[in-house]
C-alpha cells in the first residue's frame, strides 16, 4: 500500500463518535460569545445567518442588536416599511440581502402562518436563503442534521482529509458534507457553529493554522504530513473589474446632494453622491457643471482625495470632490432638475440609506 493510501485509511476510519467528542468539548471551552449565540430562536438565528453572509462576525455584531432592538420579531419585521430596515442595513453592504429578507419575512408571515420553517429543503426555496444558510438556520435553531458548508468549513476539510480538491466546485463540497455529516450525530447547531469557530479562530488561513490549539490536530493528515499551508488547493481568481468614478459632494448651504440609485443593479436603490464615469480633473467638473447647471452658481470646487471600495466583481476606484454652489434658487433647481434631493445633516444620518461605498466622501 502507497503512502497516501495509508494516510487516506487512516483518517477515513478515525471513529466518529470521537470527534465529535473532541469538537464539541472544545466548543464547550473556546466558542466565541455572540450575541446570537444567546438566544437562538428561528428569527435571531436567521437574521444573524443573513448578515453573516460576505460579513466579518466583528461588523455584524452592533448592526445585529441595533436591529433587533427595532425589530424584535418577525411580525414586526415584516410590517416594516423599506426605509426603516434599509436604515439599519446601511453600511453593512449587499444590499440585496436585506430586501431579500424581508420579502422571505413577509412569505412566511402569508404562507407558513408566521412561522419559520425547520427543514432546509423547504428553507432554501425563501428568498436570499442558499444551502449554506438554510443549513445553518435548520440546525442552529430547530437542531437538524444538515451540515452548512462555507469557505471556512471547506478548509477545514480539505486540511483534515489533505484533500486537493478544488473548493469551488461541487465535488468537493459534497465531500465535505458527507465527511461532517457522518460525524454529526447529537447537536448539530453546536457542530456546525464548532467549525465555523474552529476555521476562524484556528485552522486559519495560508501559513497561519494554530495547529497547537486544535482539538482535531491528532486526526488531521494534512498536519499529520505538515503540509497545513498547501490546502486547500489554490483556485484561480477571476480579476474584478476596475471602474473609475468622480464623486461630487454638492452642497447647497449645509444640505448635501442625494440621488436614488436606479431599482435595480448594484446597491439597488439606495442613496448615493452624485457621480461620474471616470477621473475628471477640477476643470471638466466645473465644465460638467457649466454644461448641465446652465449657470448654476458655484462658488468653489475642491479635492478630496481618493477612495476606494471592493465589491465582490468589481471595484470602484473614486476620486471626490466637494462643490460649493450658492445657497440660491438656481442651485436648487438645478439639483432639482437632476433627480436630487438636498439632504441635511440630520436627514443623511438618520433618513436616506447611503451605502458604506461612499462614506469616504460623506463625512
Ligand atoms: N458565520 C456564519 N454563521 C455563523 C455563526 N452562527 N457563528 C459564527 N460565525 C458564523
Amino acid at each position: 500500500m502507497s503512502r497516501e493510501e495509508n494516510t487516506e485509511t487512516e483518517h477515513s476510519t478515525e471513529p466518529a463518535p470521537d470527534f465529535a467528542r473532541q469538537l464539541l468539548t472544545w466548543y464547550d471551552v473556546e466558542r466565541r460569545i455572540l450575541p446570537w449565540r444567546e438566544d437562538p430562536s428561528p428569527y435571531h438565528v436567521w437574521l444573524s445567518e443573513i448578515m453573516l453572509q460576505q460579513t466579518r462576525v466583528e461588523a455584524v455584531m452592533d448592526y445585529y442588536r441595533r436591529f433587533l432592538s427595532v425589530l424584535p420579531d418577525l411580525p414586526a419585521f415584516a410590517a416594516a416599511q423599506e426605509p426603516v430596515y434599509m436604515k439599519l442595513w446601511e453600511g453593512l453592504g449587499y444590499y440585496s440581502r436585506i430586501r431579500n429578507f424581508h420579502r422571505a419575512a413577509v412569505l412566511v408571515m402569508e404562507e407558513y402562518g408566521g412561522e419559520i420553517p425547520s427543514d432546509p429543503a423547504v428553507l432554501v426555496k425563501l428568498p436570499g436563503i442558499g444551502p449554506y444558510t438554510a443549513a445553518a438556520i435548520a440546525s442552529i435553531a430547530f437542531g437538524v442534521r444538515a451540515v452548512s458548508v462555507d469557505g471556512n468549513l471547506l478548509r477545514v476539510f480539505t486540511r483534515l482529509t489533505a484533500d486537493g480538491g478544488d473548493i469551488r466546485e461541487k465535488e468537493t463540497r459534497q465531500r465535505a458534507e458527507a465527511f461532517f455529516l457522518e460525524r454529526m450525530q447529537e447537536r448539530p447547531g453546536d457542530f456546525n457553529q464548532a467549525l465555523m469557530d474552529l476555521g476562524a479562530t484556528v485552522c486559519l488561513p495560508g501559513k497561519e493554522p494554530a495547529c497547537g490549539r486544535c482539538p482535531l490536530s491528532g486526526v488531521c493528515a494534512a498536519h499529520a504530513a505538515g503540509h497545513e499551508a498547501d490546502f486547500p488547493a489554490p483556485t484561480k481568481k477571476a480579476a474584478r473589474r476596475i471602474v473609475p468614478l468622480t464623486v461630487l459632494r454638492i452642497r447647497i448651504g449645509d444640505r448635501i446632494c442625494l440621488g436614488r440609485r436606479p431599482d435595480s443593479g448594484l446597491l439597488a436603490g439606495l442613496y448615493e453622491l452624485p457621480n461620474l464615469e471616470g477621473h475628471l480633473t477640477e476643470e471638466e467638473v466645473q465644465a460638467f457643471l457649466t454644461r448641465e447647471g446652465a449657470g448654476v452658481p458655484v462658488r468653489e470646487i475642491l479635492f478630496l482625495g481618493e477612495a476606494k471600495h471592493v465589491f465582490t466583481h468589481l471595484e470602484w476606484h473614486m476620486k471626490g470632490y466637494e462643490v460649493h454652489l450658492e445657497d440660491l434658487p438656481a442651485s436648487a433647481d438645478f439639483a432639482a432638475r437632476k433627480g436630487w434631493t438636498a439632504a441635511s445633516p440630520a436627514q443623511v444620518r438618520e433618513v436616506f440609506s447611503v451605502p458604506a461605498a461612499f462614506s469616504a466622501f460623506l463625512s
